[in-house]
């Protein structure tokens, strides 16, 4: 059969046109993804900041469900019309990471959909190995959520979000969202900082309580809220230099900063404050299995509010004009395209 694919070509271009569909190798499955979610990472690719990593034409998407369509030799436990996402990653085994039990962050890791082809097509081959379940009650338009929502389970496992603490988040884009909601789901006690009016009217909506840094005096704030004491945890989401002054600037004694998005040019920090209140900074970088397979459960017993989070759904062919959406930051979550 010929399958769409939708292809990075080059800067801001983004082409559909057909793909060739061999059959799945010795270890690999073909999928026909259902729907595929936009991230910031793609948006960094589309703009061409990621050249020297991506080869052209690449096909994008990370973020997805599908079901199975052919499985290839020795691929056991696996059959075609199975409900599943994947974990994108894929490591050497043999690294100083992955001995340490850290493959997730491999030092020669291939991130699919990055490094290797990704989901934004009609058929994908992927390695058996990264397949994770779906529920069949679970609809595959929500269960596309399943990977930025394995991100925040894996960034409130670093900060060790507990019972009863006092969190801020810091932009409250999808990630940072979802990660106010994970850790409310801990029995944290969240504040979501966010400087879009339509992001904080979507994260009211999902009952988070939020500030706005513009006009708010947030560390102000955060210090009446808590008694002057300050929050134990804040989650450094927004990628803005004043989202990491807000961050160290809301910590109680003893907090933890956890450092989720990415900067990729180096930052001014108050390391006095770090002295001073004796912090401590976390980074955290993608998920591992359990996590995946915990964002599973949250996505499918509604713990995560996918309708709200969903803005929009495109049609696989007219991909580039999610992107340009995007890209113009309008009134926009998540915007899935759908492939079928
Ligand atoms: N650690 C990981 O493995 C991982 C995985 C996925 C994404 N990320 C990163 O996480 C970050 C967030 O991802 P996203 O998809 O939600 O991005 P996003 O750009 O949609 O969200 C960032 C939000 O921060 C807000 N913001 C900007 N400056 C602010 C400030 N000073 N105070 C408060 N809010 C501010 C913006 O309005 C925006 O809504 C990105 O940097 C992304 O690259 C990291
Ligand atoms: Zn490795």
């Amino acid at each position: 059969m010929t399958a769409l694919a939708v292809r990075y070509t080059g800067a801001r271009t983004l082409a559909a046109g057909v793909a060739e569909t061999p059959p799945p190798g010795a270890g690999e499955v073909e999928l026909a993804p259902a729907f595929v979610g936009i991230c910031g990472t793609d948006l960094h690719i589309f703009h061409g900041s990621m050249d020297n990593r991506v080869t052209t034409p690449a096909v994008l998407g990370h973020e997805m469900s599908g079901r199975i369509t052919r499985v290839g030799p020795g691929v056991t436990g696996w059959q075609p019309g199975e409900a599943v996402t994947v974990m994108p990653l894929s490591w050497d085994g043999d690294c100083p990471a992955c001995t340490a039990g850290h493959r997730h962050i491999c030092h020669r890791l291939n991130f699919i959909g990055i490094d290797s082809p990704g989901a934004m097509q009609q058929r994908w081959i992927v390695p058996a190995a990264t397949l994770v379940r779906l529920p069949e009650s679970l609809a595959l338009e929500r269960a596309a959520l399943v990977e930025p929502t394995a991100v925040a389970v894996h960034d409130v496992s670093r900060a060790a979000v507990a019972d009863g603490e006092r969190v801020v988040v810091v932009g409250g884009g999808p990630i940072g969202v979802l990660i106010a909601v994970v850790a409310r789901s801990r029995g944290a006690d969240v504040r979501l900082v966010e400087l879009s009016e339509h992001r904080r009217s979507l994260a009211a909506r999902m009952g988070l309580s939020t500030w706005n840094p513009v006009v708010d005096d947030v560390p102000g704030l955060a210090a009446e809220w808590t008694g002057g004491a300050g929050a134990d945890v804040s989650f450094e989401v927004s990628g803005a230099a004043a989202g990491i002054s807000t961050a160290v600037d809301v910590l109680a004694v003893r907090g933890r900063l956890c450092l989720v998005a990415i900067h990729p040019q180096p930052r001014e920090v108050n390391l006095h404050r770090f002295f001073w209140r004796e912090l401590t900074l976390v980074g955290a970088r993608l998920y591992e299995r359990a996590d995946f397979e915990r964002a599973v459960a949250l996505v499918a017993d509604g713990t995560i509010p996918a309708d709200l989070l969903i803005s929009k759904v495109v049609p696989l062919a007219q991909a580039a004009s999610a992107f340009d959406i995007l890209e113009k930051g309008g009134d926009v979550m998540k915007i899935l395209v759908e492939c079928a």
